[in-house]
């Protein structure tokens, strides 16, 4: 059985958190042995740079260097293992929120990210003789308006540095994602997280299906 890669997308306040641990879940129930994992994270280098990246300001360069840093270490040490172990990765985001964040959000440059995603991604399975980009194999992105999503995040908890962003911010984020899923659409499920969880969840569940992951 080859490993599957599932990342979920979205601004804050898109409401991932119950629907990523449900599919895992949902997959576990199938006999896959699925890994649950976070960006920036997902190792104990890469959670160091999360805190810094979340907590900290810093230039949008500074902050693409250190959540690419983060990824590298991430592939290297948890996701091409699992892959190549024939597991499920479920990611609660990858790349695709650089682009959103820094590329959009903080409107630094599309190309530079490009370049830094080739670094980082290519090769990533050298040991296997693969120099392909490594990629997920589904992407799950959540789109809700940001003005619905800061009234989910109102009060919730306290804000971290882009939880705190204003309204306009997560309007570009929202269209990083959109042009992402523009450059590459065979990848991308777009689900409307402006629906009941209910909803949501059989949105989930059918993109999965469609691939041919759940029965
Ligand atoms: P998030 O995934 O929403 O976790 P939590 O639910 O604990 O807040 O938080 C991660 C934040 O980091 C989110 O605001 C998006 C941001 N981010 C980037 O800016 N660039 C990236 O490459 C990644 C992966 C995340």
């Amino acid at each position: 059985m080859s490993g599957l890669f599932i990342s979920f997308e979205g601004i804050d306040g898109a409401g991932k958190s119950t629907h990523i641990a449900a599919l895992a879940q949902a997959l576990e129930s199938q006999g896959r042995e699925v890994t649950l994992t976070r960006e920036p994270g997902g190792t104990p280098l890469a959670e160091a740079l999360r805190s810094m990246v979340l907590n900290d300001a810093m230039d949008p360069l500074t902050e693409s260097l250190l959540v690419f840093a983060a990824r590298r270490d991430h592939i290297v040490r948890v996701i091409a293992p699992a892959l190549a172990e024939g597991k499920v990765v479920v990611c609660d985001r990858f790349t695709d929120a650089t682009f959103a964040y820094q590329g959009a959000g903080r409107a630094f440059d599309w190309k530079v990210l490009q370049q830094l995603e080739g670094w980082v991604q290519g090769g990533a399975t050298a040991s296997e003789g693969s120099q392909a980009l490594l990629q997920p194999d589904l992407t799950l992105w959540f789109d809700l308006p940001a003005s619905v999503a800061a009234q989910r995040l109102a009060g919730a908890r306290v804000p971290d540095k882009f939880e705190s962003q204003p309204g306009a911010f997560f309007e570009k984020v929202s269209s990083g994602y959109a042009r992402r899923q523009d450059e590459d659409p065979a990848r991308f499920a777009r689900i409307d997280a402006n629906q009941s969880p209910a909803a949501v969840w059989q949105n989930v569940v059918d993109a999965v299906r469609e691939k041919g992951w759940l029965p």
